[in-house]
């Protein structure tokens, strides 16, 4: 369901406050915020949300902490480096409130959606005012009225709301490619994975909703739609239609304009043949697919709770390539599962060499509160999952440089996404392998032809063709 438009009117209503509140203790200067997005492109897409709410209560963006007037972490929960690293990161904003006691810091996002967080926040991050989770983001400007008018912190952890709320202002990270989130939520629930309690149930947004959107997206000039969900292909399954995201990915393909689709996540459980269809027919679409595998031993996809066999996903990489024999697929994998073993360990080995994957995002397995894994006994040491780690590391890294090797000399057609930090211009090809190459400016955000002259496993460095 989305958020009732009364609902909408009074948190614009709220916002009109904060932004004559902020001007008037600033005296009419517009006040400045520093906002970071930790974790998934789910999680990025919500920071483009909440840069779009932040704008329209007047705040302009600055990317040093040291002058900001509102600093505001959205937060991580997938896996525990990420969260202590996010730990470490709010211990260093205390300095800021010091030189500046009218600092309001502010923590949102998966982190905050869990209560033993909540409750380490309350006790020892005392100088963070502003606390909110996945639910309530379209709530902000409520929140922040409170947090500048109430004595106290303000917390709002509200338990799940499955309400979307559309037509807030998104304030995009790029103007070449933009996040088109299609779900919300998860409810698939892997047993390693803290996603369906810290963003909740599943939830579609309306069809023509997604479909406006990418319109509006493509007369804005935008190059590239990346569609988001944590499984795409059961887009429509809460409006109980079977197969509904390859329609939306034709529909989205027959818009007229010069630019690309990408998606993701897939699961490979509901990756129909559809999908695949969809995909190979639709010229707009990327030769990039991301089907997360996370192991290639039976016992250990099954305690998972992943729903398919390794030999289930063979047979989708085997009718994906059949028709499109350019895809370029890419996956995430988790090594030291509780009670993993190394041959169980070797049949991940032999499945990655077996694919030959383009890229692999390999992940130690890191137990997560509330989860059915984390109570599993799980006598593996830290030293010997790294080992396997770094073995899985490896074998990828060879099968990776094997395939860029056969870049050599080919010529790509590219969308110039920004200037790295050497100083070249960066994009992607069709199956998702950075690519980097000098041009001048003028050729951000156009499509260019790119011979490579330097494949590496990981990025290729090219000419202007
Ligand atoms: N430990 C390690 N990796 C995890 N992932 C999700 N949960 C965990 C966890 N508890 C990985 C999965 C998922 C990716 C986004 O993060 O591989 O696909
Ligand atoms: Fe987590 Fe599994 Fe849902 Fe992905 S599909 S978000 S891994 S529960």
């Amino acid at each position: 369901m989305a958020v009732s438009n009364e609902e909408l009117n009074r948190q614009f209503e709220y916002a009109t406050r904060v932004r004559q509140l902020l001007l008037d203790r600033t005296g009419g200067k517009s006040p400045k915020a520093f906002t970071h997005t930790y974790g998934c492109q789910g999680n990025v897409a919500d920071g483009e949300k909440i840069d779009g709410i932040l704008s329209e209560m007047g705040y302009e963006f600055t990317d040093d902490p040291a002058e900001a007037d509102f600093i505001l972490f959205n937060t991580c929960a997938v896996r525990e480096h990420a969260e202590d690293r996010i730990f470490g990161n709010v211990g260093r904003l205390k300095k800021y409130k010091e030189t500046n006691p009218n600092l309001i810091i502010c923590l949102c996002g998966c982190m905050v959606q869990q209560p033993h967080i909540v409750q380490r926040i309350k006790d020892h991050f005392r100088y963070v005012d502003l606390a909110f989770g996945t639910h309530v983001i379209y709530k902000l400007p409520e929140l922040l009225y409170r947090t500048l008018t109430e004595e106290g912190r303000v917390f709002d952890i509200s338990e799940d709301n499955n309400d979307i709320a559309e037509d807030g202002v998104i304030r995009h990270n790029s103007n070449i490619k933009a996040f088109l989130p299609v779900t919300y939520g998860c409810n698939n629930f892997c047993t390693y994975c803290v996603v369906p309690y810290v963003r909740g149930r599943e939830r579609s947004r309306s069809y023509d909703e997604v479909l406006n959107e990418a319109r509006s997206l493509v007369n804005q000039g935008y190059k590239e739609i990346m569609l988001l969900g944590q499984n795409v292909n059961s887009y429509g399954n809460d409006f109980h239609e079977k197969n509904l995201f390859p329609k939306l990915l034709r529909d989205i393909n027959d818009i007229p304009g010069d630019f690309l689709i990408r998606f993701m996540t897939s699961h490979p459980k509901d990756c129909s043949h559809e999908l695949l269809d969809a995909m190979a027919e639709c010229e707009k679409v990327e030769r990039h697919l991301h089907l997360p595998v996370q192991s290639g031993n039976d016992r250990v996809l099954k305690a998972m709770n992943r729903h398919y066999d390794r030999e289930h996903y063979l047979e989708l990489i085997r009718y994906a390539r059949s028709i499109m024999p350019d895809l370029s697929i890419t996956s995430d994998i988790i090594v030291g599962f509780p009670g993993e073993t190394h041959e169980e360990f070797l049949d991940t080995i032999s499945l990655v060499k077996e694919v030959g994957y383009s890229a692999l995002y390999t992940f130690i397995y890191s137990p997560r509160v509330g989860t059915k894994a984390a109570s599993l006994p799980d006598p593996m040491t830290r030293t010997e999952k790294q080992q396997w780690f770094e073995e899985l590391q490896f074998a990828q890294e060879q099968c990776a440089a094997a395939r860029t090797e056969q870049f050599r000399g080919q010529v790509f057609r590219v969308l110039a996404e920004k200037r790295n930090k050497h100083g070249k211009l960066e994009g992607r090809t069709s199956g998702n392998t950075m690519i980097e190459f000098d041009a001048p400016d003028s050729c951000l955000g156009t499509f260019c032809d790119v011979r490579v002259t330097e494949p590496l496993s990981f990025v290729l460095k090219g000419e202007l063709n």
